[in-house]
């Protein structure tokens, strides 16, 4: 009769978690362990020859270090983390003439990982996107487990298959399994992270597209005009014997070859195959992508005013957060949003910590937030951008950091002044809303 009862309560139980399962099977992520994945990644040959582009692929020994953390010291304890990251290695999503698109595997050992093929298509992740992406939440498991609720989540994805496998990826390394099936993960519509909920204003916003349009156009310019360019394309033209367009740009060049590269796979030859695409033409593809970026990051205007009005949403809900945490309302211990090169770069912008250079795969800019317990609560900020503390280079941070923290007062006032101390009278007025 014990064993009766015993076994109908089990039965009882499990019949709910199978209704609850299925009610929010579209909502809630679902994850196995993942087994040791087999992936390909960068030769380890191609990492010490090419230096420059193997940064972009960004490397697991890259990915597993960093300052994240390094200051719980006493008197100081962490708060809140806020991780703003690029999804992880993907495959091209541009053609070149003549070049055979490698075929990859997107097969990752886990039937519950979404979408799980043979055959990667066009901006999928890659199981070595993937790999560095549990990695990165590994790394943050250690960093970051002994000194936040780290089950207290609130994580974002663009709508992209990469960026959510690679927000699941991060998850994977970064929680006990056991409380892993329960994670949401809400999606965003824009890869500025505007959300309709949070954000006071409206996320549409004309202006800030007409900026970044005139700012392409300005970049393209820059491009077709750089002294390297046209001797770049007769290079490549030497080697491939295609006629390649002289207005291809450095950016789909990237996005091809280092599909290639990333993923050790040899890189494009002739159709006799007596010539190769080599390091020498990375190396030159790279110095003109880092020399436009630079352009744009430092000294194209439209660009610097898009990113502070696209970004201008996210920076005010952070804003909000910390504000919360210093009013003691509850609030989530780590906020993830799982985005792309165009949420890091304006970000990385707007910050003041861009250095130009295209983000690499699976790059993290991560903010602290920091309580300091005295006679008085104080809080501060530090900012990392892949793993580096930048906090000292933060525009809003220069100069001012106290033994390497920047007030939270500095952060917030510059969320408060930074669209008018860049020529925008507010964001309305930017994004040409009119005043109702
Ligand atoms: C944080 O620092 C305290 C002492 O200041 C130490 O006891 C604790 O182990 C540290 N935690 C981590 C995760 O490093
Ligand atoms: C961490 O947060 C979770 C979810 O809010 C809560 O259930 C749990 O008790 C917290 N753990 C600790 C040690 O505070
Ligand atoms: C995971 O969490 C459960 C319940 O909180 C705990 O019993 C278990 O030891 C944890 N496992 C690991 C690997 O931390
Ligand atoms: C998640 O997203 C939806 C719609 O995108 C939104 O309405 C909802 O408030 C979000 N949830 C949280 C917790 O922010
Ligand atoms: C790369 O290829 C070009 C053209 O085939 C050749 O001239 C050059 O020596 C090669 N460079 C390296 C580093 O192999
Ligand atoms: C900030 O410090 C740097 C050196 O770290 C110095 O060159 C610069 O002049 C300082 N700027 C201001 C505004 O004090």
């Amino acid at each position: 009769m014990k064993v009766k009862k015993k076994l109908l309560i089990i039965c009882v139980i499990c019949f709910i978690c199978i209704i609850i399962g299925i009610k929010t099977m579209y909502n809630w992520v679902h994850i196995e362990v993942v087994k040791d994945l087999t992936y390909e990644s960068p030769h380890p040959n191609l990492i010490k020859t090419f230096l420059r582009p193997m940064e972009y692929c960004n490397s697991f020994h890259h990915i597993n270090s960093g300052e994240e953390g390094d200051s719980n010291i006493s008197g100081y304890s962490l708060e809140l983390v806020h991780m703003v990251m690029r999804h992880g290695a993907r495959t091209g999503m541009h053609s070149l003439p003549g070049i055979q698109v490698p075929t990859l595997s997107c097969k990752i050992e886990s039937n519950s990982l979404y979408p799980n093929k043979n055959k990667c298509q066009g901006s999928d992740l890659t199981p070595f996107g993937m790999k560095q992406h549990i990695t990165t939440g590994r790394y943050l498991q250690r960093k970051y487990g002994g000194l936040l609720n780290i089950t207290q989540l609130y994580v974002r994805s663009t709508g992209y298959s990469r960026t959510y496998q690679s927000a699941v990826a991060v998850l994977l390394g970064f929680l006990n399994h056991t409380f892993l099936p329960f994670v949401r993960i809400n999606r965003s519509r824009e890869a500025s992270f505007c959300s309709p909920s949070l954000f006071s204003g409206s996320c549409h916003c004309p202006g800030a597209d007409k900026l970044i349009r005139k700012a392409k156009n300005e970049a393209d310019k820059a491009e077709r005009e750089d002294i390297d360019k046209q001797l770049l394309i007769n290079r490549l033209r030497g080697v491939l014997e295609t006629e390649i367009p002289v207005g291809l740009s450095v950016f789909s060049l990237i996005d091809v070859f280092m599909t290639f590269a990333c993923h050790g796979i040899p890189l494009p030859c002739s159709q006799d195959q007596r010539k190769c695409v080599n390091q020498s033409h990375l190396d030159l593809i790279f110095k003109i992508q880092d020399r436009v970026g630079k352009q744009m990051v430092f000294e194209n205007r439209n660009y610097i005013q898009f990113a502070h009005l696209y970004l201008h949403p996210l920076l005010e809900e952070m804003a909000d957060r910390m504000k919360k945490v210093a009013r003691r309302k509850p609030v989530e211990s780590f906020v993830l949003y799982s985005g792309h090169d165009v949420t890091i770069t304006p970000l990385a912008t707007v910050l003041g910590i861009h250095d130009g250079k295209w983000p690499p795969f699976a790059s993290r800019i991560v903010i602290e937030l920091y309580k300091k317990t005295e006679n008085k609560m104080h809080y501060f900020i530090k900012v990392f951008f892949n793993g580096e503390d930048v906090t000292s280079k933060a525009s809003f941070c220069k100069n001012k950091t106290l033994k390497g923290f920047c007030k939270l007062k500095y952060f917030l006032d510059f969320v408060n002044n930074h669209l008018h101390d860049n020529g925008l009278d507010s964001y309305d007025e930017g994004c040409g809303i009119p005043n109702l």
